[in-house]
């Protein structure tokens, strides 16, 4: 490691478009094989037709179908492996009990690379070894904790597993460690703030941070500047999801002009949702994504639902790796609160367990103050409002039967029946005011 390169890995940073293409194409005729040794690949290119040989250039992969969140459901848990299971080493597994959760298997190599793939966003934007790094994701299943734990762990930082929740034990951490760098929620940094402000902590004064990485969940660029002014250092957006390991596919450089994906591990497509053909350069689409370095799930076209566009190839810092917009929406119902994704239909499910409510409900999302929150509304069956502790009682259970699903605490509030709007047509479920995809 050379302290004083732009790049961690000069090698792949600095290929240019071309360059990446061959790369590219390389990586993909052996990840397609490699694919052959995953019982769901191999029926899926019996049914379309195809065999890996058909794979001969780039353009090649829109031979291949897509792959969606529900074939991993039907897949649950461990039907799309490419390896035996005896040489994976770790899964992380979606939040939920109703229905399919998804699985993600990983062998050490991809662990590996992986971690690779953390460090080098982390030193893109400045992070050295004498960083002191802190994570404030959650660990267990979020990628964003463990990704990020070996990530910097790899560049070589002094890491703090913060994890999680508690701020006074966060902040006493960042004064008492040095931390120069935090990894956190967007929306939980304003939280972070609020803390110091009654601790009497002024984050430019007392401590030494330098660096904000700030992602796992949607946020404006108004947020963004926001969250920098208030703290008084750079933030940079980082985008990962479990699917393609966690954090590290694609992020933010110096220049802060979208976000760079790291094209020597993924191919981006960017499709229309509706009729999934490539949208012109530069439209907003979902984004389509291959990995090209995976051995135990290697994944195929996969679906991510994010909405985002390229902005070009080039960048000042040097690299072509393709430029990211900000993500701007899903073209699904997917929630993204607090770095914690959530499905309207698993809060459905949960309320529909309990006797005492009727169908209609309405989820609907805020930012209050300083935090990010989630209330759901729920009509009674019957009115038993005077019954004040049986309505108290009902409000707990339904909150922590929701928790148990969802990860974290909604605000629970039982109304009478006939009280929430009415829609015509399709039901309007969530919602969101947050403001997050502006
Ligand atoms: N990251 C870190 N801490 C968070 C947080 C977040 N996204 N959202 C809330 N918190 C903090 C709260 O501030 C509170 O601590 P404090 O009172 O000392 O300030 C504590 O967590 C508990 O908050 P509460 O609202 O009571 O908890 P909850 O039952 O709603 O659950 C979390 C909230 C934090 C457990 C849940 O939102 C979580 O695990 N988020 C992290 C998700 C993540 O890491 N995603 C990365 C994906 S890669
Ligand atoms: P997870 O699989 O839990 O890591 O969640 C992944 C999802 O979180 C992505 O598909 C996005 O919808 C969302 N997400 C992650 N990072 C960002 C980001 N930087 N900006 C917007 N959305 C994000
Ligand atoms: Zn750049």
């Amino acid at each position: 490691m050379d302290n004083n390169s732009e790049y961690l890995h000069p090698e792949f940073e600095t290929l240019s478009v071309s360059e990446i293409r061959d790369l590219q194409l390389k990586r993909l005729k052996d990840t397609v094989k490699h694919c052959m040794n995953s019982e769901f690949y191999r029926k899926r290119f019996q049914e379309a037709g195809i065999t890996p040989d058909d794979i001969k250039t780039l353009d090649d992969l829109k031979k291949i179908p897509f792959t969606t969140k529900q074939d991993l459901r039907d897949t649950y848990p461990f039907g799309m492996a490419s390896i035996p299971l005896k040489d994976c080493v770790r899964l992380h597994s979606s939040s939920g009990t109703t229905g399919n959760p998804t699985v993600i298997l990983h062998s050490q190599k991809d662990l590996d690379e992986w971690a690779n793939a953390v460090a080098r966003c982390l030193w893109m934007v400045g992070l050295r070894p004498e960083d002191v790094f802190q994570n404030s994701s959650g660990y267990g299943m979020f990628t964003g904790g463990l990704g990020f734990q070996y990530g910097a762990e790899r560049l070589g930082m002094l890491t703090v597993p913060a994890a999680a929740g508690n701020s006074l034990r966060q902040i006493k951490f960042i004064t008492d460690f040095g931390t120069t760098a935090i990894h956190a929620i967007p929306s939980y940094v304003t939280r972070l703030k609020e803390v110091m402000d009654q601790q009497g902590v002024d984050p430019q004064r007392d401590t030494k941070l330098k660096t904000l990485v700030i992602g796992a969940e949607p946020h404006s660029e108004e947020q963004r500047k926001r969250i920098e002014k208030m703290m008084g250092v750079k933030a940079y957006n980082s985008f990962g999801m479990s699917e393609m390991c966690g954090p590290g596919v694609a992020f933010e450089c110096k220049e802060q002009n979208g976000l760079h994906i790291w094209e020597d591990y993924y191919i981006v497509e960017i499709v229309d949702p509706e009729t999934l053909e490539p949208v012109p350069e530069g439209e907003i689409g979902e984004m389509v994504l291959t990995t090209l370095n995976r051995e135990a799930m290697p994944l195929l076209r996969y679906r991510t639902r994010d909405l985002t566009r390229i902005l070009g190839h080039d960048c000042p810092c040097g690299r072509h790796h393709v430029r990211l917009d900000r993500m701007k929406g899903r073209s699904d119902d997917m929630i993204v609160l607090r770095g914690v994704n959530i499905f309207p239909i698993q809060i459905e499910k949960i309320l529909m367990q309990f006797k005492e409510l009727s169908t209609n409900y309405l989820i609907t999302l805020t930012t209050d103050g300083d935090n990010d929150n989630m209330t759901v509304e729920v009509e009674l069956e019957e009115l038993f409002t005077d019954d004040y502790s049986r309505l108290e009682k009902l409000t707990k259970d339904i909150t922590r039967a929701l928790k148990d699903e969802i990860l974290l605490t909604p605000r629970v509030k039982l109304v009478a029946k006939g009280t929430l709007p009415v829609s015509e047509g399709k039901a309007v479920r969530v919602v969101d005011k947050r403001k997050v995809y502006e």
